[in-house]
């Protein structure tokens, strides 16, 4: 059976990916939650390739920890610390940097992504791309948190310069419920 292309933004986001990572590639997961995309990441860029995944919570730590030990990954250097703080740990240079933001669903939805530690995160990011590699922004917006970081986002990403980055904003417009939009941002080579 096909499989539509245009489903949701987070399966936009894992194609892109597929799309950008290699055997040996670098990746940052810069929200990883309960690690799905830190798995997914790392098993796109192989034993020789690495993943810094960022997250506050000390439970997504543990809870990443463990779907990496079940899928005997190893190749993930796990960093509890803020996403803004990415200059402090990331000393090279990336392939993607993937920004799931919002909240976890079961967690408390206190300890959400906030537009100005996101803003502080991928202004960094944009100096950690190599020609070609990808800052993606997945943007839940239903929430009031939510529609202050898109915004925030579309302001910063609008204005930066074209002749070095290639920006996209997908959106599911015929949708009910605030699905979440794509914000992808590519350094030109
Ligand atoms: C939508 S969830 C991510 C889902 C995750 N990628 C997964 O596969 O389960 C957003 C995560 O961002 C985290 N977060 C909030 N503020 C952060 C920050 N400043 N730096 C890094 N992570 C942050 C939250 O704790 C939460 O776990």
């Amino acid at each position: 059976m096909k499989e539509n292309f245009f489903t949701n933004s987070m399966n936009l986001a894992k194609k892109i990916c597929i799309g950008k990572l290699n055997e040996g590639s670098i990746a940052v997961d810069a929200t990883m939650g309960n690690g799905n995309d830190t798995v997914f990441l790392a098993n796109l860029v192989g034993e020789s390739g690495k993943v810094y995944a960022f997250d506050i919570q000390e439970k997504a730590l543990l809870n990443t920890s463990e779907k990496l030990k079940e899928n005997g990954v190893e190749n993930v250097e796990l960093i509890k610390d803020g996403h803004e703080n990415i200059d402090k740990y990331v000393k090279e240079k990336v392939d993607v940097i993937m920004f799931n933001l919002g909240y976890l669903p079961k967690l408390s939805h206190n300890i959400t992504t906030k537009a100005e530690t996101t803003l502080q995160a991928v202004k960094k990011s944009l100096n950690l791309l190599k020609e070609d590699s990808v800052i993606i922004l997945v943007i839940y917006h239903g929430h009031e948190n939510g529609k202050e970081e898109k915004l925030a986002l579309e302001n910063l990403l609008s204005s930066i310069n074209q002749k070095e980055y290639n920006v996209i904003k997908l959106e599911f417009i015929n949708q009910i419920n605030n699905p979440p939009a794509l914000i992808c941002v590519e350094k030109r080579g």
